[in-house]
Formats: C-alpha cells, structure tokens, sequence
C-alpha cells in the first residue's frame, strides 16, 4: 500500500494534530518524522483535549502503531512524561516505538539553545529553547548521540565524554558558565530513561517496509510546516529539520514512488511565532480580535502568536514543494465574527507582480500583499456537518482559495472536536 504524508503548509499550528487524527481512522501505522518536542500537536476526542509534542496522534487510536522515526530528536524526559500522562488517561502506549537511528536531546543541547538565543538578543530567532537546534546541529557534525547509544552503555559513555570535551570548553570560555558533568547526564539517561524506553526502541525502517509490503495503510506525520523548513523555509527563521514531504522519505526510511498522496493542512488564516518575514501579518486592533477569538497563544512556549490574513502565494509555493494532491482548511470557525474577509492572491514589489514568494528573501520582506475582499459569513459554523450548511459566504471563500491555488480543498474544520469538520466533494 502506498503511504499518505500530512504536512503543514503555513508557519505551523495549522490544526494538523486534528486531521491527522481524522485521517489515522484508516490507517494501520503513523510514524513522526521530523522534528521533536518543539511541536505541539492538540486533538480533542470527546470533549477530552489530548496535547501532544512527541508522541504520533495515531495513538488515540488501539489499531495504530505510532511510531517516531529516525528523523525525529527525542527529548526522553518529555516522552516518558507524555506516555504517563496518556497512560493515566485510559490511552495503552505499549505499541509506540523510537527509531534506535533516532537523536537525543541531551540537557546541554537545551542550554546551547537557550544561551545562543540570548546572546543574539535582538537578532534571535524566537526557538523553542527545546534544544532542537543544537541536536541537529550534532547529528550533522556526528558528535551526537542516538537512542540506540542507550543500548550500550559503554559506548554511550564514550561518545558522551568525547562530545562533552568540547561543550564544557564552549561553557565555560564562550558562555562562562559551569561545565556539565557526563556522570549526571549518564546517570538520567542509562539508569532513569533507558529501562523505560528500552523496549520501546525499534528498527523502524523495517517496521515500516513491513507493514507496506503487508499492504498496511501508513501515514507519515510532519510537525512544524514548509514555511519552517531549513531548506525552503524563511531562513533563518526556520526550524533545523525538514518538514515537507521529501523529509518525509529521509526521516521514517522511504523513498519517494512509496508515497502517493499528500494532505497539505492549511488554516484559513495565518500565524507564526518567532521572528521572520511575514506579508500578510496584521496588526492592532484586528490583530488582537484574532488572537483573543481564536486563541492564538504558543502550545509549547503559550507566547502570542502572530497573526495575518490568508496567503495564497506561500500555499502554491507549499503545493510545489510537497507536491500537495489536496489540501485540508482548519479553523475557518474562528474567522466567524469579521465582517470583511482578505485573501491574498499575489505580492506586488516594484512595479511587478508575483503569484510565488519571490527567491530573494530581501524582497519577501518588501512585498506588497494584493488583496481580494469578501464579506464574512458572520455565523457560528461550529456546528456545520454538511456543505449545506455552510452559509454562502463561507463557501465562496474556500473556493476563491482552491481556485487561486488550484488544489481541491476536501476537508473543512470547523471546530476542535474529532466530529467538527466538513467534506467538501
Ligand atoms: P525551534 O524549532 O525550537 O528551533 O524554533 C525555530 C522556529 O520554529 C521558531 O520560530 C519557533 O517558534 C518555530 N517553531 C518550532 N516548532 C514550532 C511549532 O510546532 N509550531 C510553530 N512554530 C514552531
């Protein structure tokens, strides 16, 4: 069976945690790609809200296997932690597996983090402080340390002491900071972590192949968006890992002819949190109504969130780079109470038109959003099961954006709940 990847198309926080969950429903395997627990996935089942950072969403469901793949940075304490917390709610996580291929957050990456912003002051980047970064930073300059380290205690000591030679050396000339001690670290990771995640840790490339050849339906699940991307993404303001689809193949282990559909999750607007260009971003007043409205405030960091109009330029870029078969629309409930609506089909900057975001960042900072205008639908559409119930207004403004983009758009969410959502035909 071919694979389905779900990836975000904005700056994150698209409402990917709930269709994720709605498309797992067929889905025999969910396996995390990328990122780590700088992600916050929220999925209300029942009433019940169930906040995610590291753990697939696929299990919410008993027929799933939720796997973390080996593109993913696992931060352990923030794991077990999540797997308590969904044991205590009636959830069984026996069946997760971590890729021994995986990386570990070490404590002294989550410091890095934390120092390198503050010595940017101004120029920072607006990170998590999760130790993302610096983790993948590691892994591309092979001193870091993968789950399966954890296995061999011998060698896990090693590469510590050898990594640890020259973060103490940055601590304490760069930073002046105290140096971090490899027996602490040890002692958390080989006697606190590992008895725990032991059983969980798994060649999980060969999970994966087994489960397509057996003709299981698998669904490769981004966090963060293509905005966020290290390649395609606003760089610097970016996250240090790939979240479109192609990271897909390299962070659970499949080449591309395996997958064949890709969910692109949009919401029908903007937001963004941290710093970097932003065209469409509101301000004042209209900004704030958002922010309270739709309760825009950081899963992981609960910092406001910026807020814009919806971009149609960033959503053909994301078609292109993912290669979108259909998109899904969250959250247009939360545009309910504004009596005018904007859409952006094109950036103008100087004299010229663009329908992408222009190659040079300098000029994504300058561009001038062309708008198009609708009115609202001014209702509460958090009850709307069916395309009829969709006032007219709310239907236009999806079509306009399907046909700016030219993408079917199948999906409508319209409330937080598993049921609250439309099929479009
Ligand atoms: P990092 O991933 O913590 O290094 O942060 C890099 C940038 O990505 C910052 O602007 C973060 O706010 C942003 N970011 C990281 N994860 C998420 C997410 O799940 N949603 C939205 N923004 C994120």
């Amino acid at each position: 069976m071919p694979a389905t990847v779900v990836v975000g198309t904005q700056w994150g926080d698209e409402g990917k945690g709930k269709f994720t969950d709605l498309v797992a429903k067929e889905m025999h395997m969910v396996v995390r790609y990328q990122g780590g627990h700088n992600a916050g996935h929220t999925i209300v089942v029942e009433g019940e809200t169930f906040a995610l950072q590291l753990v697939p969403s696929g299990v919410l469901y008993d027929h799933i296997t939720p796997v973390i793949g080996n593109g993913v940075v696992v931060h352990p304490a923030t794991l077990l932690a999540e797997v308590d917390m969904l044991t205590s709610r009636g959830i069984d996580c026996s069946r997760l597996r971590v890729s021994g291929n995986a990386h570990l957050i070490m404590p002294y990456h989550e410091e890095l983090d934390t120092l390198t912003e503050r010595w940017l002051g101004k120029n920072r980047l607006g990170t998590t402080k999760s130790g993302i970064g610096p983790t993948y930073a590691d892994k591309a300059t092979r001193v870091g340390l993968r789950v399966q380290d954890l296995l061999d205690a011998k060698i896990f000591r090693e590469k510590l002491d050898i990594v640890l030679k020259e973060k103490n050396r940055i601590f304490a000339k760069v930073y002046n900071r105290l140096p971090v001690s490899a027996d602490d670290i040890a002692g958390h990771y080989l006697d606190e972590y590992l008895p725990r995640m032991g059983p969980m840790i798994a060649d999980t490339v060969s999970m994966v192949h087994e489960a397509l050849d057996a003709g299981s339906n698998v669904l490769l699940e981004g966090a963060q968006a293509t905005f966020l991307d290290l390649d395609h993404g606003t760089y610097p303001y970016v996250t240090s890992s790939n979240p479109v689809a192609g990271g897909a193949c390299t962070g659970a282990g499949v080449g591309p002819r395996h997958i064949d559909r890709v969910i692109g999750v949009a919401k029908g607007y903007l937001t963004r949190v941290g710093s970097g260009p932003f065209p469409t971003e509101m301000h004042g007043e209209e900004a704030d109504r958002l922010i309270e409205w739709a309760g825009e405030f950081g899963t992981v960091t609960g910092r406001r969130r910026r807020v814009g109009w919806f971009d149609v330029p960033m959503l053909r870029q994301a078609i292109r780079l993912n290669s979108i078969s259909e998109v899904a629309l969250a959250k247009i409930d939360k545009l309910d109470q504004f009596d005018v609506l904007k859409v952006c089909v094109a950036y103008e900057y100087e004299g010229k038109r663009y329908q992408y975001p222009p190659y040079h960042q300098s000029e994504l900072h300058k561009v001038r959003p062309v708008y198009e205008e609708l009115p609202g639908w001014r209702t509460d559409l958090s009850d709307a099961e069916q395309v009829e119930q969709l006032p007219d207004q709310a239907r236009d403004f999806v079509k306009l954006i399907s046909a700016e983009a030219r993408i079917p758009i199948h999906l409508l969410g319209v409330g937080p709940s598993r049921h609250q959502f439309v099929h479009l035909s």
